[in-house]
């Protein structure tokens, strides 16, 4: 598997925003080769950045799903719905576990619906116990990403790359050698090349994904170390 730099932009970016960022950065994002980029916007700019994105091999990603499939569920978005739409999909983000009330049952449920529907999901782990017993390992993606690395306030506090990977190895024990793990919390342009290695398989990027010539200079040093790792 390609290695994957995945764009979290969470709660931000309304219809502008997210359309200057389309033009800005498609055609170089298009020419990147070493990985596959995935753009994470929210529900209410999906259907605008899959219209812009058509024909394009920037791949797009939901940053939630509903556990539920359609129905009676007010203010649900469904595998079903992404369906099509979207090729990943984050699940379980400490912001979701923490201000939601998320837990392993209610993610187990939602890597159910994603994998029906043929969607990634991209399991946010910040450590073993985020990851729900039992969970099979097949077309699952992990990201590891302590609370404590996220950005805060455009502030960067990373947690170091010899952790990063020593999780990863501790996933792998649990979900096998195959499973793909990413890093996150705090990658940015200057640091994003540190956690691309053998034993890290690419990036999840919260606050640098947000401006467009932020995230082109972090893809660009994602490049020159994806040329040296290969
Ligand atoms: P950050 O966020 O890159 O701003 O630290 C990453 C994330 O929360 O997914």
């Amino acid at each position: 598997m390609k290695s994957l730099i995945v764009a979290n932009w969470k709660a931000n970016k309304g219809i502008k925003e997210a359309a200057t960022f389309i033009k800005e950065t498609r055609t170089v994002l298009e020419e990147v080769t070493e990985a596959e980029i995935v753009l994470c916007p929210s529900f209410m700019t999906i259907p605008l950045t899959f219209a812009l994105l058509e024909n394009s091999s920037i791949k797009l990603g939901a940053q939630d799903v509903s556990s539920f499939d359609n129905g009676p569920y007010t203010g649900e978005v469904t595998g079903e719905m992404l369906s099509g739409v979207v090729s990943y999909c984050l699940v379980g983000h400490s912001e979701r576990r923490r201000l939601f009330g998320e837990d392993n049952e209610v993610i187990r449920k939602k890597i159910e619906h994603l994998r029906k529907y043929k969607i990634t999901p991209i399991l946010c782990a910040r450590d073993e116990r985020d990851i729900p017993e039992g969970l099979s390992a097949e077309g699952l993606v992990v990201a590891y990403e302590p609370s404590s690395a996220i950005s805060t306030e455009g502030i960067y506090h990373p947690d170091t790359p010899e952790n990063a990977k020593n999780m990863a190895k501790n996933f792998k024990e649990i979900l096998g050698e195959g499973c793909p793990i990413l890093y996150g919390g705090s990658v940015n342009e200057d640091n994003t090349a540190n956690y691309l290695s053998e034993e890290l398989n690419g990036v999840l990027v919260g606050n640098a994904s947000l401006d467009p010539q932020t995230f082109l200079s972090l893809v660009s040093s994602a490049r020159l170390k994806l040329n040296v790792v290969k």
